[in-house]
This record gives C-alpha cells, sequence and structure tokens, in this order.
C-alpha cells in the first residue's frame, strides 16, 4: 500500500518536474550548461540529497502527527513538540539536539522517533540521513567493544560530514555499554567543530526503559487518588525520573558522565497506556492497514490484553506493542 501510493507519488514528481524543466527549453536553445542544469535538477529529485527538497522541517505536521497518533502521552507529545521546534528553528544551534525519551514498553518511544524523522526526512525513517541503533543488535559483543567504538565514531563523522542534518536513534539505551556511550559523547557537547567538523546541527535520540517503573508509580498514585491522568504535569514525573535515572548505579546509561555534563538536552517521560489507549491504538491500527474500524473487534482485543498491577489492571503491560499482530487475530 505505502509502497504503490510513493510509487505513485514519485512519478507524479517526477513528471512535474520534467514538465517544469522542459518548459523554458522549448523557447530557448538546449545549451550544454541547459542539460547540465537539468541533469542536476532531474537527480536532486531523483536521488536523497541533503538539501532542502529532502530535508526540512514541518512544524505542523509534527503537532498533527503527535495529537492524532501518539495516544495517552501528553506530557510527552508538549516536551517533544516544544523541543524539536525550537531546535529545528534555531539557525545556528550551540550543540546538538539530544532527546532521552523514557518509559514502559510500548507506549510509544520508538514510534514518536519514527514521527520526528517523517516531519524532519522526507523519506522519514528509510532516509539515508536517519540511522538507528539498536544495542543488543548493533553492539551484542563485550568483546568486540573497541571496534564498534571506533566503527561508531566512524560513522557518526562520516554521516554528519555528508549532512550536517543526521539523526542518531539509539534503542535499549540502558543495554548500551557505558564506554560505547562515553565514546559518542564529543558528537553531543558544545564544541563548534570537532576536527573540522560541526555536529550542532545533528540530532540524537535515546531510548530506554530506564524510569520506567517510576514513572508507572506516579500515573498509578494520581489514579488511585481518583485524578485525572491529564493533570499530570512534567514537573510530577521529573523527580522519578531522576530518581530512577540519575541514582540508579546500574544503569550502563548512568555510568557516563552524560548526565553530569548536561549533554542531554530534554529528558522525556512516557505514561503508561491504559485499556482505552489500547482500544484506540487498535482503531488506528485497522484504519492504517486500509480497514473500516470493527469496534468490537477492538474492544475485544484490548481486553484481552494483560493489566497491571495484578489488583487493580489499570495500565496495559506491553502498551501497544503487539497490537498489529493480534488485531489479525480478531478480525
Ligand atoms: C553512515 O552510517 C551507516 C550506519 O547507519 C554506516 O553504515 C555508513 O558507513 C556511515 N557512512 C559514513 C560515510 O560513514
Amino acid at each position: 500500500m505505502k509502497e504503490k501510493a510513493s510509487l505513485v507519488l514519485h512519478f507524479i514528481l517526477i513528471t512535474g518536474v520534467i514538465v517544469q524543466a522542459f518548459e523554458p527549453i522549448s523557447t530557448t536553445i538546449l545549451t550544454g550548461a541547459g542539460m547540465a542544469a537539468l541533469g542536476k535538477k532531474l537527480y536532486n529529485y531523483l536521488v536523497e540529497t541533503c538539501n532542502e527538497h529532502w530535508v526540512g522541517f514541518n512544524k505542523t505536521g509534527l503537532e498533527a502527527d503527535l495529537q492524532s497518533k501518539l495516544f495517552g502521552q501528553h506530557v510527552a507529545s508538549r516536551v517533544i513538540l516544544k523541543a524539536v521546534t525550537g531546535f529545528m528553528n534555531t539557525e545556528n544551534p550551540k550543540k546538538p539536539l539530544v532527546l532521552s525519551l523514557h518509559g514502559w514498553t510500548g507506549t510509544g518511544k520508538n514510534f514518536v522517533s519514527q514521527i520526528i524523522a517523517k516531519n524532519i526526512y522526507q523519506r522519514g525513517m528509510i532516509s539515508g540521513f536517519v540511522h538507528l541503533f539498536t544495542a543488543t543488535a548493533h553492539f551484542p559483543h563485550e568483546a568486540e567493544m573497541d571496534l564498534y567504538k571506533s566503527q561508531l565514531q566512524q560513522w557518526i563523522k562520516g554521516n554528519v560530514s555528508a549532512c550536517p542534518r543526521s539523526m542518531f536513534i539509539f534503542d535499549e539505551m540502558d543495554k548500551m555499554n557505558p564506554g560505547l556511550i562515553d565514546s559518542i559523547k564529543p558528537y553531543l557537547d558544545y564544541y563548534e567543530t570537532l576536527n573540522g567538523v560541526s555536529y550542532r546541527k545533528a540530532i540524537f535520540i535515546f531510548l530506554s526503559n530506564a524510569g520506567g517503573e517510576n514513572i508507572v508509580q506516579v500515573a498509578l498514585d494520581f489514579w488511585k487518588g481518583g485524578r485525572d491522568r491529564e493533570e499530570i504535569e512534567l514537573k510530577h514525573l521529573e523527580k522519578a525520573l531522576s530518581l530512577s535515572v540519575f541514582n540508579n548505579k546500574n544503569s550502563g546509561f548512568w555510568h557516563t558522565s552524560l548526565i553530569d555534563k548536561n549533554l542531554v538536552d530534554f529528558f522525556v517521560p512516557f505514561l503508561p497506556l491504559e485499556y482505552k489507549h489500547v482500544v484506540q491504538c487498535g482503531r488506528a491500527e485497522m484504519i492504517s492497514k486500509g480497514l473500516k474500524p470493527n469496534e468490537e473487534a477492538v474492544e475485544q482485543m484490548a481486553r484481552d490484553m494483560n493489566y497491571f498491577p495484578q489488583d487493580e489492571r489499570v495500565f496495559s503491560m506491553k502498551g501497544c506493542k503487539v497490537i498489529s499482530s493480534r488485531l489479525d487475530f480478531y478480525i
């Protein structure tokens, strides 16, 4: 579906460019320089290039996506919009943007990274300027750590040299080797340049479950107190985050001096999802599959999910994570 749509889009785009490009040709003589310019123009539209056609920022799109596609995350949504918009609208940022997203599984951390990528890069996550690293998949062997370090540094340097507006997403940050995290620290800092390369336009996003349990506790306290979930503000979660994230000597992430050096610009908490959010995710999933939402199936699926804590059964154990495959079973 998606591929087809993008093919059609490409076709329209290419046709448009050709028509546009040939327009002046009918009235002027085609010179060598003209040919070269035309070729360059076509190339720019066909091949992803680090220019404003492929890389930019769609604030309205980001806002709309966060509002209509991300469920149950009013705090994260606000912080992300503010952080990304502020950074993208700054002509000469003093350092790259570094976001650290925290929360229980399936609460939307990966999904938010995709939304950010989609509203900066024409090709979203499949853009050649977006790089996703998963600790256990990309850096699995302790013995290879030195190799990983130099590789990762080379990649960051090479990619940012080719396109300053590059994005690096590190999934499973809590499972990353502290030494490996340390090796990328210089790129997150305030340096004007490092060996002639400026990293100030780059974006780094760290994803982890660290702090997830404390965030759950805050949400549960609100729920038990009969308070509206929407009343939860960043300030209520900041303490929960700092307690678990900053003081937890067991989590690899925090053995490093990322924190003391204030290299992370925003810590973004993700709340655990409730039944109603799982229903929302199910509905959205059906629509994205091109189906008419089937309320009964979606609700049945949501009811069959596991919830915790055991007595209250308020929060979805897996959030919205397994919904895509589960839904097939109900429709
Ligand atoms: C850019 O990063 C990718 C990994 O995402 C790596 O394979 C590639 O070699 C890097 N490019 C450069 C020029 O370093």
